[in-house]
């Protein structure tokens, strides 16, 4: 894989600093609900600092605002409060949300001339939006001399060991809801590993019509519930005794117990998406039961997606496998094949 240059490469003393970081959390309210990415973008701002930068002045975007008052609501001002806490610096500013730039998801080269202005080098840490072409991801890039931040290049270090030659057995898991925007994933990457293990609602639909140019395992059994909701009436059915009109809300015991025996042999793995509605406690056991045998393999693996980095954080599993990655989307592409253009628009290492 081509790497971009690092910023442990470029000169910094002295230098005024643009760093596109992806501080895109989850919110509640006015508070920040999960402040992984937040963390995860320190290290690059504390090496900047470290290095006598004169300013850092980090930009992200923060949700997808439409409206007016969308701004009061994706405001970064709780996004700062956490980045000033965690990195206290007088020469350390965050900018308001990219995104209220109507320039921004355009990749205008006006607002990127805008963020620019007045900076000597731009800084790329944003692994989670580097599948973007906008202002402050791509543009932005041909108008300072630009770098990869830490967390971009650990995430594609990580990340491209399931490019390159793998350790086997080599398995697959997926899941989630998502299903037409992740079998191109499974296309590019399902080929390569010894197992696919298919849950959630992707199983339902390989088993009606499998697109793909390889068999993958299904759930031989599934908690079924009469209705899509929390407190339907629920039981475990072999797949082929599913009442007419019920919904497979996770896999079935057996299922858990194939897959987790699968896996336990595993020396490679790729987990992304859950096994079905993990939210709801009744229909978590599937999910949870894949979060650990994937803690538990003696194997190289990776966790990548937004709703199961969440199952393994809440199951405090994540520090039991080898990488978490902080991109969803971006993640995806990286695997599928595809040229990030946040990546792509940084000279070559
Ligand atoms: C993400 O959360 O996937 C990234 O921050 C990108 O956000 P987006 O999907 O709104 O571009
Ligand atoms: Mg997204």
């Amino acid at each position: 894989m081509r790497l971009p240059r690092s910023v442990e490469t470029a000169e910094i003393e002295g230098k005024r600093i643009l760093v596109r970081a992806d501080l895109n959390v989850p919110l509640d309210g006015a508070r920040v609900a999960d402040d992984t990415r937040i963390r995860a973008a320190i290290p690059t701002l504390r090496l900047l600092l470290d290095r006598g930068a004169a300013a850092v002045t980090v930009c992200s975007h923060l949700g997808r605002p439409k409206t007016e008052e969308d701004r009061a609501k994706y405001a970064m001002a709780p996004v700062e409060q956490r980045v000033r806490e965690l990195l206290p610096d007088d020469r350390l500013q965050v900018l308001e949300n990219t995104r209220f730039q109507a320039g921004e998801t355009k990749n205008d080269p006006m607002y990127a001339r805008e963020l620019a202005d007045d900076n000597d080098v731009y800084v790329n840490d944003a692994f989670g939006s580097a599948h973007r072409s906008h202002s402050s991801t791509e543009a932005v890039a041909h108008l300072l001399p630009a770098y990869a931040g830490l967390l971009l290049l650990s995430e594609l270090e990580h990340l491209g060991r399931l490019l390159g030659e793998v350790e086997h057995p080599f398995v697959i898991v997926a899941g989630g809801a998502k299903v037409d925007d992740k079998l191109a994933v499974l296309e590019n990457l399902g080929g390569r590993a010894d197992r696919v293990l298919v849950g959630g609602k992707m199983a339902e639909q390989l088993r009606e019509h499998n697109p793909l140019s390889f068999p993958v395992e299904l759930p031989l059994d599934v908690v079924a519930a009469s209705a899509f909701a929390e407190d339907a009436e629920a039981r475990v059915a072999t797949v082929d005794a599913v009442p007419a009109g019920w919904l497979g809300l996770d896999i079935g015991p057996s299922t858990a117990e194939a897959f987790g025996a699968i896996l336990s042999e595993a020396r490679t793995i790729f987990w992304n998406g859950p096994m079905g509605v993990f939210e709801w406690n009744r229909f978590a056991a599937g999910t949870r039961a894949v979060a650990e045998a994937v803690a538990a393999a003696d194997a190289y693996s990776v966790v990548g997606g937004g709703d199961s980095v969440r199952a393994i954080q809440e199951l405090g599993l994540a520090d039991r496998v080898s990488w978490v990655s902080t991109g969803g989307g971006a993640s995806l592409e990286l695997l599928e094949g595809r040229d990030l253009p946040g990546v792509a628009a940084i000279p070559e290492a």
